[in-house]
């Protein structure tokens, strides 16, 4: 890889299966971003046991989900493709991060505030430092960019603190990432309660990458609306979220503006436009999903990928994790 290039990083839990916030918000943004930059993205693994998981349905995810970025476009020879828990220095970083990141700064995340009133019984510490985790999966490749959907924005934000916090005491030892948010799919909402992001603890209202044409279909289908029969496909995110989210997935998927699909259904209802919507999700994941049903069957080769992964990326972050360690005094001989 060219060493001109900007660098990019970014990751996604292999929590639940990938849906359509996950494609549009983050991995259909990255497939051809492989000319311009230098780019990583991982399974952030270790992320997901502050929450419990279910061993082996971890597992199967994690290999599946790989297939699917790879189905997704992000071809293993142009991007570093690897899974967190394969490179130590991820944890060995965060510890070091730890002592760096203030109580009180990772008290007022939102995302800690959600899950622990949703997960009340296994409010771990895991789930409280997650954020860290985060800056070290970030900081160690030193990316100009973190390509993430807004809900993320914070925890870059926080990143950014660190790395300023670090510098400041031993000089330019991480460079400061800025956040990408892609407008469009910066947030997909639910199509059963479009005032929360789409996500998979809502699964009808979740499209996910591999569900059939006649699921999605159905989804779509039962997508909440409104009453409004006058003029129904407006743009209106204040009075008519559940339409605007249909607008904004069709948006992003065929390029068309807002005023040109008004257009396009004026005088329609939303018995045609939620058909149409689905239409063209479906044909935008046909391929995506024969493609990754192909690769999951090649066991062999998704393990070569992940081999390969952790150790083109093992090698940029020990030369950051060895300048830490020497900066911050730990001795090495
Ligand atoms: P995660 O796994 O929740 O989501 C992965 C990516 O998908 C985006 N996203 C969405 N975008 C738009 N609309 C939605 N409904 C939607 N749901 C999810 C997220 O913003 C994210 O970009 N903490 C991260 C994973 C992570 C990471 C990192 C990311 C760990 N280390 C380092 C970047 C850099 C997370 O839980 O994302």
């Amino acid at each position: 890889m060219e060493e001109s290039k900007k660098r990019m990083l970014s990751g996604i839990q292999p929590s639940g299966d990938l849906h359509l916030g996950n494609y549009l918000g983050a991995i259909k943004n990255w497939a051809d971003r492989a000319q311009d930059y230098e780019c990583y993205y991982f399974m952030a693994d270790m992320h997901t046991i502050t929450v419990r998981q279910e061993p082996a349905e971890l597992r199967r995810r994690s290999l599946n989900q790989l297939a699917q970025y790879i189905a997704c476009g992000l071809d293993p020879e142009k991007n570093v493709l690897f899974l967190q828990s394969h490179v130590p220095a991820h944890t060995q970083l965060s510890w070091v991060l730890n002592c760096y990141t203030m109580f009180g700064e990772l008290s007022r995340m939102t995302q800690f505030k959600d899950k622990s009133s949703k997960y009340k019984d296994n409010i771990n510490a895991g789930l409280f430092t997650y954020p860290v985790l985060m800056a070290s999966d970030i900081l160690l490749y030193q990316p100009d960019y973190v390509p993430v959907g807004e809900d993320q924005k914070q925890h870059v934000e926080l990143t950014r603190d660190i790395a300023q916090r670090f510098n400041s005491i031993y000089g330019e030892v991480f460079k400061i990432p800025e956040p990408l948010i892609s407008k469009a799919g910066a947030r997909i909402y639910s199509l059963s309660s479009p005032g929360d992001k789409m996500s998979k603890s809502d699964p009808n209202g979740c499209v996910f990458i591999m569900d059939d044409d006649d699921t999605i279909m159905r989804k779509f289908k039962k997508a909440v609306t409104d009453s409004d029969t006058e003029n129904p496909i407006r743009y209106d995110k204040e009075n008519k979220p559940g339409v605007a989210n249909l607008m904004n997935i069709y948006s992003t998927l065929t390029g068309r503006s807002f005023e040109e699909i008004e257009n396009e259904f004026a005088g329609k209802g939303y018995g045609a436009f939620k058909p149409a919507v689905a239409e063209v999700v479906i044909e935008t994941l046909r391929p995506v999903k024969s493609e990754a049903e192909r690769l999951i069957k090649d066991k062999a080769y998704l393990d070569s990928v992940y081999k390969d992964g952790a150790e083109r990326a093992a090698y940029v972050a020990n030369k950051t994790l060895r300048k830490v360690y020497k900066k911050v005094g730990f001795y090495q001989g």
